[in-house]
């Protein structure tokens, strides 16, 4: 289905119709500009894994502050794909996406290309830039426990470790083994405990799952709430959205039934540097510029507007992430949860390990 809303295409699905969208979305615009010279003040053409919502505010705010327009299309799937066919004819200038595992795909099949940028150096660490400046993280997120406020005592649960204890037989929910969010956290497992170790860990979860893995990170917390776990594993962004949700007041029932955990933590007994207090395993969502950019130029005002304050602040805010940029501010429910300290292994030596850990969820047979 493709619904058009002001300068955006929004989609959802993927395919055929993803195909359709970029040519009559994009063309046009990128047409016009052609007809006027050089193209010096845009449109800036992204492509979003990040849905409509989240970004049209953004974009918006962009387009006030600069006068440059952004032609954006959403998609699931397979923007990595459509820029390979597109290549050097791409209409694409930036992409967006909300794993380090997608955004580091596109860097290495070589379709991005290097900012340079003291802003955005200044702004995003190097735990969450490609090396070669390739991609910049914009906000993260934490992989966290979810306990049940009273049949998990307060301290039972401190580390992902701890999941595979069998003191939780028959009390853990996941989602699938296959998806994103849980391939990262293992492959953050094999990056610091080594492949045997992280091999051992996942069998102790599934060992210890109350259910075949199924539903999203929001179903975990749901199964919390009726009883048929006690623990889930979830992204920290969930819990603040199901608090808020006045179109679906049930998760928040749900969510209230719940404790949120980051784990690993350094000052709960895990100890600073052993790999118990490595911190909470993070994601980001994160850009980049296309080799291929038209608009390179605009592109990278784009970047840095995203790695500003206020675009930080906005950005996180609305999906009740955290700001890569320090000092700004949080989402008040987000601050409640306090601080913590973030695993700051390298985002893309995590990424490396990507189908290594896909193939140890196959071994272990998570989903089954
Ligand atoms: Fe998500």
């Amino acid at each position: 289905m493709l619904t058009k809303t002001t300068n955006y295409m929004k989609y959802s699905g993927h395919g055929a119709a993803f195909f359709a969208v970029v040519m009559g979305a994009l063309l046009s615009p990128l047409t016009a500009n052609n007809a006027h010279g050089a193209g010096a003040n845009g449109p800036v053409n992204l492509y979003s894994y990040r849905q409509s919502f989240l970004m049209a505010p953004l974009l918006e705010e962009f387009t006030r502050e600069t006068g440059i327009k952004v032609n954006a299309v959403y998609a699931k799937k397979g923007i990595l794909q459509r820029l390979k066919a597109e290549g050097a004819n791409s209409p694409a200038d930036v992409v967006l996406a909300a794993d380090i595992t997608r955004i580091d795909a596109i860097a290495g099949e070589g379709l991005l290309q290097p900012v340079t940028s003291k802003l955005l150096e200044e702004n995003i660490g190097p735990s969450y830039r490609h090396p070669d400046n390739l991609w910049f993280g914009l906000t993260y997120r934490a992989r966290v426990i979810f306990t049940h406020k009273e049949r998990i005592r307060p301290g039972e649960i401190k580390t992902y470790e701890d999941l595979a204890n069998p003191l939780f037989k028959g009390r853990i929910c996941m989602r699938s083994g296959k998806h994103e969010y849980n391939i990262s956290l293992l492959a953050s497992v094999i990056n610091a405990l080594g492949s045997e170790k992280a091999e051992k860990w996942v069998s102790g979860v599934k060992e210890n799952l109350a259910r075949r893995p199924q539903g999203n990170d929001r179903a975990q917390v749901r199964a919390i709430f009726e009883g048929e776990c006690d623990i889930a594993i979830g992204n920290s962004y969930y819990l603040g959205k199901m608090l808020t949700n006045e179109a679906k007041p049930d998760e928040k029932k749900w969510a209230s039934a719940v404790n949120i955990i980051f784990p690993n933590q350094p000052d709960n007994g895990n100890g600073e540097n052993s790999t118990l207090g490595r911190g909470a395993h993070v994601n980001i969502s994160a850009a980049g510029i296309t080799k291929s950019a038209k608009h390179a130029v605009e592109a990278k005002l784009l970047l840095e507007f995203l790695a500003s304050d206020k675009a930080q602040q906005i950005y996180a805010a609305q999906n009740f992430e955290y700001p890569l940029k320090k000092d700004v501010s949080l989402h008040p429910i987000v601050a409640s949860w306090g601080s913590f300290k973030p695993d700051e292994q390298r985002l893309i030596d995590i990424a490396a390990l990507h189908d290594s850990a896909a193939r140890m969820m196959d071994r272990v047979g998570f989903n089954h």
